[in-house]
């Protein structure tokens, strides 16, 4: 499957996905904190149900987000690709950082035209280091 099947199910975190959209992200990336719902996109399935979230901020007309992660179920399904990629059509520029030692995020993030722009020595508390990531808009 390729994120052209899930295109049309990425939209707005709606009020009632608060539990699942929690659920997900303490399993997926505990420690990241809660997403707030109002700066959160979700990919759904057919059923409607969420199968993946990508938290953003907004400065003016850059985005900065904050997490993205995907149900294991449904990983390598272009998820996060189509999550992403709605956030790259609502900015001029978009910024992350991700653990040196996330290999999987940092080719998704490759393959989006992401440019790693900045490193954080020992930013996390394991003492992995965070790569700036960087891309603007096409
Ligand atoms: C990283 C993550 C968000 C990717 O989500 P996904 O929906 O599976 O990603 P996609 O299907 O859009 O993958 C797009 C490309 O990214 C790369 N990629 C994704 N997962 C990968 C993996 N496990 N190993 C290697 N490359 C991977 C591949 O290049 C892939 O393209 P391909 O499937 O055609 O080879 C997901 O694995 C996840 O939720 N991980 C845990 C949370 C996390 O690390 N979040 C990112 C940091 S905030």
């Amino acid at each position: 499957m390729t994120d052209a099947h899930i295109a049309g199910a990425i939209g707005r975190a709606r009020f009632e996905d608060a539990l699942r959209v929690r659920e997900l992200a303490r399993a997926i990336l505990p420690g990241a904190g809660e997403p707030r719902l109002s700066e959160t996109w979700v990919a759904r399935d057919a059923e409607g149900r969420v199968i993946g979230w990508l938290e953003e901020r907004r400065v003016a007309s850059e985005l900065y987000v904050l997490g993205v992660g995907v149900d294991p179920a449904w990983r390598r399904c272009g998820v996060a690709t189509a999550l992403v990629r709605e956030c790259l059509a609502r900015a001029s520029l978009v910024h992350l950082e991700v653990r040196a030692s996330n290999a999987a995020a940092r080719r998704l993030y490759a393959g989006l035209g992401f440019d790693e722009v900045g490193l954080r020595a020992r930013y996390y508390s394991d003492g992995d280091d965070a790569v700036l990531l960087t891309r603007a808009a096409a």
